[in-house]
């Protein structure tokens, strides 16, 4: 007879372990730890009796062609930002996972998904196990939404769920959210790894089969009360994350995995009083608050999947009154800027060890690619120095450790949206000169490459690009 017995399950990476530590081994993460039930003894009806395995049916097996191409026809939302994200619309048996912060707007975002879907004719179904059906009436009504042919139901038993999947022919389907949902035959409470794994699993299987593309609403939380979206995943097909500071009105849709298209892409949303609107140009967004003339602001043309995205990247180096001098970043890597800064003290001469320094992404926006280099240190540079960094310019190229400037990718493009925006002259990494095609879009540009930091310091000081 099977006994059960207690295992300690991290939530937010899904690692067991047989005891409980502060710490998980597997993830290094902090109080995630939390006990789960789990039956031990040999799995059930596996094994025949002499141990060697139980015939199973032979599987029918298939050709590689589709037969049927409404298979692989598109479900395109018609919100742009949100379509590029999904890779061009969604996956007739697709299984989406959308992770963020609680108050983010994770509900707001498939609600409106979901109601232009269902206004195309598509079978929705919005199942919500976290508000009332009334609650998220509102939420339709508020959106200017609630003519759309949206079914709704409040529920959590996945058993019921599964049920109304198999007996209506549903196209779109929405799980808001997948840790509020519980399979009753199994122990743990909902919102546990067990519980959260066994959940999905059991909608992808039933999802599949009925070509139902599924959105997983994923909360995130940093204490590990609730299972994170981690666990889930390798599970489903495409993975987006919607993020944002909650102090700005700006959030962004990512990519983070992607069977069916591009991973990396980003979608550039505003949260107003009629839910959430697309920022079409997010560059002009992202740069409409720039004050001219303003020491350690440097603008970064970056790419974000397959756009360009000019964002402003300022920094602040005061005196430190005592004790080891504070090093603050907001958007962008701690270790990076760190290394910008070593970088800069041991190759080029430059002071911060006595100064506290803080950079910034403007806008609220947390990049990540390492093009942004130059445009750190331009700011940095500029903010120790107390002279601005000329407005008209701007900045990208990977920084290495002895102070060279190396050539990042998709530079034709950065530069197309800077010559876009206004900007006249750039200051980027040396290119590979069979690259050198010069474009009509900004021919216009003074475009200056720099081989090492020495030559940025330089053109900063006499403040000529
Ligand atoms: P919600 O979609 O409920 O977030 P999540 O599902 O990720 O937890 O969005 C919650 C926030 O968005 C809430 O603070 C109110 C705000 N909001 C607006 O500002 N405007 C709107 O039109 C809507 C619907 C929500
Ligand atoms: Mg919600």
């Amino acid at each position: 007879m099977s006994k059960s017995r207690t295992t300690y399950v991290c939530q937010s990476c899904g690692a067991v372990h047989a005891l409980w530590s502060g710490k998980c081994d597997a993830c290094g993460e902090w109080n995630t730890l939390q006990a789960e039930q789990v039956e031990s003894g040999p799995p059930k009806g596996l094994h025949s009796g002499s141990g060697s395995l139980k015939k199973g049916k032979s599987l029918d097996l298939v050709g590689l062609q589709i037969e049927d191409q409404k298979q692989i026809a598109r479900m395109v939302t018609g919100i742009h930002e949100f379509d590029r994200v999904t890779g061009g619309g969604l996956v007739p048996g697709g299984a989406i996972l959308l992770g963020g912060d609680p108050g983010i707007g994770k509900s707001t975002l498939l609600l409106q998904a979901v109601c232009s879907l269902a206004l195309q004719g598509l079978k929705c179904v919005y199942v919500s196990g976290e508000e009332a059906v009334d609650q998220v009436r509102m939420r339709a009504l508020r959106l200017k939404m609630d003519h759309a042919p949206v079914a709704l139901a409040s529920a959590t038993n996945v058993r019921d769920i599964a049920s109304t999947i198999d007996q209506n022919e549903i196209d779109v389907l929405v799980i808001d959210s997948i840790q509020t949902m519980y399979v009753d035959s199994v122990e743990s409470a909902p919102g546990t790894v067990t519980q959260v794994r066994t959940a999905a699993q059991e909608l992808i299987r039933i999802t599949k089969r009925t070509k139902t593309a599924t959105f997983f609403v994923g909360h995130v939380t940093k204490e590990g009360q609730i299972a994170g979206p981690r666990v889930l995943e390798h599970m489903v097909d495409t993975v987006l994350y919607f993020e944002g500071d909650r102090g700005h009105q700006f959030r962004i849709l990512r990519t983070v995995k992607n069977r069916f298209g591009p991973t990396d892409e980003i979608g550039v949303f505003e949260m107003g009083e009629k839910g959430l609107s697309e920022v079409p140009n997010p560059s002009a967004l992202f740069l409409s608050q720039r004050q001219p003339d303003v020491t350690g602001s440097a603008v970064f043309a970056g790419m974000e999947g397959t756009r360009p995205l000019l964002v402003e990247v300022q920094a602040l180096v005061a005196p430190a009154p005592y004790g080891a001098p504070r090093r603050s970043v907001v958007g962008w890597d701690q270790n990076r800027l760190s290394m910008i800064l070593a970088v800069l003290e041991a190759r080029c001469g430059m002071a911060f060890s006595n100064s506290e320094v803080y950079l910034n992404m403007a806008g609220g926006i947390r990049i990540t690619e390492p093009a942004a280099d130059l445009a750190v240190a331009a700011s940095l540079i500029s903010a120790l120095m107390g002279r601005p960094v000329p407005a008209e310019c701007v900045f990208f190229g990977e920084i290495g450790l002895s102070g060279e400037v190396r050539a990042v990718s998709q530079w034709g493009q950065r530069l197309k949206e800077s010559a876009k925006l206004g900007f006249t002259n750039a200051c980027i990494a040396e290119t590979v000169s069979s690259q050198k095609k010069t474009s009509a879009s900004y021919s216009d540009m003074k475009v200056r490459e720099i081989k090492h930091l020495d030559d940025l310091i330089h053109i900063l000081r006499e403040g000529i690009v």
